[in-house]
C-alpha cells in the first residue's frame, strides 16, 4: 500500500515524497524545512502542528549548553549524529513562520513546541508573524535532566492565522502526559501531545502538516483523527522510523512505536478525549 523512495530531493529537483501511502492520506518528504515549506502552494494546509529541532540561539545565549535532551548520537557511532539541528538565528526562524503562515489557509491554527531556552529566544518572533493565543504546558509528570532544577515541561505555543475558536472549552493549558521511553528515534513525542492538538483545531479531512516529522509521532495522531498528513524531514533515520511505524500502523492498526497510552491527564481522558467533540463523529 505504502511506497518509500530512498533517494533524498535535490535542490533542483520537483519534490518527490520520499514516503507516501497510494491514498493520498500521507505524504512525507526528505527535505529541509525552507524548501519542503516553499515548494508547498499558498493556502494549502489547514493544521500545521510542529516540533522543531532548536540549538542555535541557545548556544548563542550561552543558556544551558545549548544540547537540551543530549548528544544525539547513534550507539556507538562518535561522529554519526542522528539528525541536523535546524539553523534556529531569527532570520532563520522568521522566514520559517513566514513560510508556516504562507501555507496555512486563513482561519486557521498553529502549534509550535519550544523547550525552555528556545522559547526565551524565538517566541517574540512567532508573534511578529501569528497571532499569539495561548502557551500551553506539556507537563511530563516525572523529572527529566536538568543542571539546576530539573525538566519536566515544555512549552507549545498555540496560535492563528486570522480568526478561529477551538473546538472545545473543555481543555486546560497544562497537559500531563508522560514521556516515551526507551524510543527509537531520540525524541520521540508521545501521540497524545498531537492528538489534543488536533481535537482543539482539527476538522475531519483536514490536511495537517509538521515539517519537522522526526519519528512520524504528529502523522500517527493525524490519521488517528481522520485527517490527512504532509510534512518532512532532512534525516535518513526519520525518513526510515517514520514510513515504517506509519505504513505499520496502516496496515496492523497499532502504533509499533508508542504501544500504550501516556496520558495520565484524567481530566483530558474524560473531557476531551472521551466526551469531548470527537472530529470523528
Ligand atoms: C525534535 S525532532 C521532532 C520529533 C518528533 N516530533 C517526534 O515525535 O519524533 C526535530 C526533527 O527535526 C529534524 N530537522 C532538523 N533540521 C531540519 C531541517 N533543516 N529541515 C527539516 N527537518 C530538520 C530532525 O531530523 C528531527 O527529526
Amino acid at each position: 500500500m505504502q511506497s518509500l523512495s530512498s533517494k533524498a530531493n535535490s535542490s533542483n529537483d520537483k519534490l518527490n515524497p520520499a514516503f507516501s501511502t497510494k491514498d493520498g492520506r500521507v505524504r512525507i518528504y526528505q527535505e529541509d524545512v525552507i524548501a519542503f515549506l516553499k515548494s508547498l502552494p499558498d493556502e494549502s494546509v489547514d493544521l500545521i502542528t510542529t516540533d522543531p529541532a532548536y540549538s542555535g540561539m541557545n548556544q548563542m545565549l550561552q543558556l544551558g549548553r545549548g544540547k537540551i535532551i543530549g548528544v544525539y548520537k547513534e550507539k556507538g557511532q562518535n561522529d554519526s549524529k542522528w539528525f541536523d539541528e535546524f539553523h534556529d538565528t531569527p532570520e532563520n526562524y522568521h522566514v520559517f513562520l513566514s513560510e508556516c503562515k504562507r501555507v496555512l489557509k486563513n482561519d486557521r491554527h498553529i502549534y509550535i513546541m519550544f523547550d525552555s531556552f528556545s522559547l526565551l529566544s524565538l517566541a517574540p518572533i512567532v508573534r511578529e508573524v501569528f497571532d499569539i493565543k495561548n502557551l500551553l504546558c506539556w507537563d511530563k509528570v516525572n523529572i527529566g535532566m536538568g543542571h539546576y532544577f530539573r525538566r519536566r515541561h515544555e512549552f507549545i505555543l498555540f496560535a492563528s492565522k486570522g480568526k478561529r475558536k477551538i473546538n472545545s472549552r473543555s481543555i486546560p493549558d497544562i497537559w500531563q502526559i508522560k514521556r516515551v521511553t526507551r524510543a527509537p528515534y531520540p525524541t520521540q513525542k508521545p501521540t497524545e501531545v498531537f492528538q489534543v492538538m488536533l481535537r482543539a483545531s482539527a476538522e475531519p479531512g483536514y490536511v495537517v502538516c509538521d515539517p519537522f516529522v522526526g519519528s512520524g509521532s504528529s502523522a500517527i495522531a493525524t490519521l488517528q483523527e481522520g485527517c490527512k498528513f504532509i510534512g518532512c524531514d532532512i534525516s535518513d533515520k526519520s525518513i526510515e522510523v517514520c514510513s515504517s511505524r506509519i505504513s505499520e500502523f496502516i496496515e496492523m492498526g497499532k502504533d509499533p512505536l508508542q504501544t500504550k497510552s501516556l496520558i495520565v491527564d484524567e481530566h483530558i481522558i474524560n473531557k476531551v478525549l472521551l466526551n469531548g467533540k470527537s472530529i470523528k463523529d
